[in-house]
């Protein structure tokens, strides 16, 4: 049993510390709450008896953020750290995790690390068991659905730091015209464009392990309306109506 209380109210004194005007740390916020709701949903849809976990990889999943955004004030781990690995190292290695739930048992802490570490990155490390593998797809899968909302509250300005002269203007690069076909992520290097952004979160789509997360991002209906890009450039314009026709 995993005190959700108390990881609330830990997580509540953690953040206070951050500037929850900034809207950058305020969106950090909500997405971890909801996370570990998503989480939970899929974890009890998957019938498993520990969702207790489960929430709590979603509550503790980007503990790293509000450390990056004070030391390297950027999201961006390129320029700055990995912050699933980060965030891990703060609990697992720093003593942060004893703050928020002392009580883990070894397979638990197992668990909410490897989960963590995974979080955000192209594939599983190779080597993990099954248990650990699931938790890791159950975070993966929850954090992906509340990107397709936040893609959709901030503007795209704000998340790719690019004009919205170039948003409107630019074109689909062909690698990643490539990935959407073959129902693929899109590696990072491969996005030259503001379009290329769009299309990249749009295929996270395809990364979705559980059918139930499919069903709950078609139901919240946000990658539909990211699917509706307005766009000038006629060449994207087809590109997305190709997409809107072959997304689900
Ligand atoms: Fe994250």
């Amino acid at each position: 049993m995993i005190n959700r209380e108390g990881v609330r109210e830990a997580f509540r004194k953690y953040v206070a510390a951050y500037d929850a005007e900034d809207p950058k740390i305020r969106l950090k916020i909500d997405h971890t709450y909801r996370v570990a709701a998503l989480c939970e949903r899929i974890a009890k849809s998957l019938e498993i008896r520990n969702t207790d976990l489960a929430w709590l990889c979603g509550m503790l999943h980007d503990i790293g953020r509000f450390e990056q955004i004070r030391r390297y004030h950027t999201f961006v781990d390129a320029i700055s750290v990995d912050h699933a690995e980060f965030g891990a190292d703060l609990l697992f290695r720093e003593g942060l995790l004893e703050r928020f739930s002392p009580d883990l048992s070894e397979t638990e802490r197992r668990i909410l690390e490897t989960s963590i570490r995974n979080h955000s990155a192209y594939r599983l490390q190779p080597g993990l068991g099954e248990a650990e593998i699931m938790y890791c797809n159950i975070l993966r899968d929850a954090d992906k659905i509340d990107i397709f909302r936040v893609n959709c509250d901030t503007p795209l300005e704000e998340i790719y730091n690019v004009t919205t002269e170039e948003l409107r203007t630019s074109a689909v690069s062909p690698a990643v015209k490539e990935c959407f076909l073959q129902h693929t992520a899109v590696l990072r290097k491969l996005k030259q464009t503001a379009a290329d952004y769009v299309v990249g979160h749009l295929c996270l789509t395809f990364e979705l392990v559980y059918p139930v997360s499919r069903e709950i991002a078609k139901a919240q209906g946000y990658v539909d309306k990211l699917l509706d890009f307005p766009t000038e450039n006629p060449e994207t314009r087809e590109c997305f109506a190709y997409m809107k026709e072959h997304m689900w």
